[in-house]
C-alpha cells in the first residue's frame, strides 16, 4: 500500500505571536494545511491519507477538512507526538493497527507547511520509495555552507558542489523505518531529527530526489510573506 503522512504536529513556535500553529494560517483564504491536502488526494495512487495533528486541534483539523470539501473516506486524522519523528511513529502505528504492515508498504511523509510541492516530486517519491526504501527530497545548495562546530569560527567549508538542502516529502520503506527507528537508543532518538538521517547511520542507502527552490517550508513570519507572494503569482498568471 502507498501512504502519505501529512506532518501537521507541531505548534509553530518560530512563527511568533499568531492565534493558531501556523499549519491553519491562511493563505489566500485557505489554511496551509488544506492546501498541502489537496496536493496529495489528487494524487490517486495513495490509499490513504494521514494527517498528524496536536491532540487540541483534531476537531478543528476535521473541521477545516469539511469546509473545504476534502473530508473523503480515504483522508484520516490522528494525534501527532512531541517531536517530529514521534508523530511520523504515531502514523506508522496508525496503519499498522488499521492494516498491518506489508514488506512493500511505503510512507511519503511531508511537512504540512510545504503547501507548494508539485506532483512530479510526490510522483518520483513514490517511484523511487517503491524502489529503494528511501528517499529524501533535496535542492543543489545555493549558498556556500560553512561549518562552525563552536559556533564561533569556522571549522569547515564543505564543497558546495557536493553539498543539497533538504526539504521534503520524505519517503520510507514502513517496515524498514519501524524497525531502525525501534534500534536507536532514547539519546540517539533525541539527536536523530531527520528521519533520513535514521537511514544513513545505519549504513542504509537514501536515494535523492530533486525539489523544487519554491517548495519552501513555512517557519517564519517572513516565509509566510513570501508564501503570499508565490501564490499571488501563480494567481497572475
Ligand atoms: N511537526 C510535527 N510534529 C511535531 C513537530 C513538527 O508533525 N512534533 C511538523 C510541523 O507541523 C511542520 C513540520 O513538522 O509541518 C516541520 O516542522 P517545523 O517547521 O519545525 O514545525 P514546528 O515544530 O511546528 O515549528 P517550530 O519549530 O517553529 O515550533
Amino acid at each position: 500500500m502507498i501512504y502519505a503522512g501529512i506532518l501537521a504536529g507541531g505548534q509553530g513556535t518560530r512563527m511568533g505571536n499568531v492565534p493558531m500553529p501556523k499549519q491553519f494560517l491562511l493563505l489566500n483564504d485557505k489554511p496551509i494545511l488544506v492546501h498541502t491536502v489537496e496536493k496529495f488526494v489528487l494524487n490517486p495512487r495513495f490509499d490513504k491519507v494521514i494527517i498528524a495533528s496536536p491532540k487540541e486541534w483534531l476537531n478543528y483539523t476535521q473541521d477545516i477538512l469539511k469546509k473545504f470539501q476534502i473530508d473523503l473516506p480515504k483522508v484520516v486524522v490522528v494525534e501527532g507526538g512531541s517531536e517530529r519523528n514521534d508523530t511520523i511513529m504515531n502514523i506508522i502505528d496508525y496503519i499498522e493497527n488499521e492494516n498491518g504492515l506489508e514488506d512493500n508498504d511505503i510512507l511519503v511523509t511531508h511537512d504540512a507547511v510545504r503547501p507548494f510541492l508539485t506532483h512530479r516530486i510526490i510522483e518520483e517519491n513514490i517511484d523511487m520509495g517503491l524502489e529503494y526504501g528511501a528517499v529524501d527530497t533535496v535542492i543543489e545548495a545555493i549558498d556556500t555552507i560553512v561549518e562552525s562546530s563552536d559556533q564561533k569560527f569556522i571549522s569547515d567549508i564543505p564543497r558546495r558542489d557536493i553539498m543539497f538542502q533538504g526539504q521534503t516529502p520524505q519517503t520510507f520503506s514502513i517496515k524498514t523505518l519501524k524497525e531502525l527507528y525501534n534500534e536507536l537508543l532514547d539519546d540517539e532518538k533525541e539527536i536523530l531529527t531527520d528521519a533520513c538521517k535514521i537511514f544513513t547511520i545505519k549504513g542504509r542507502k537514501v536515494k535523492l530526489v530533486k525539489g523544487e527552490l519554491f517548495n519552501i517550508k513555512i517557519t517564519t513570519p517572513y516565509d509566510l510573506n513570501v508564501a503570499n507572494s508565490i501564490i499571488k503569482g501563480s494567481l497572475d498568471k
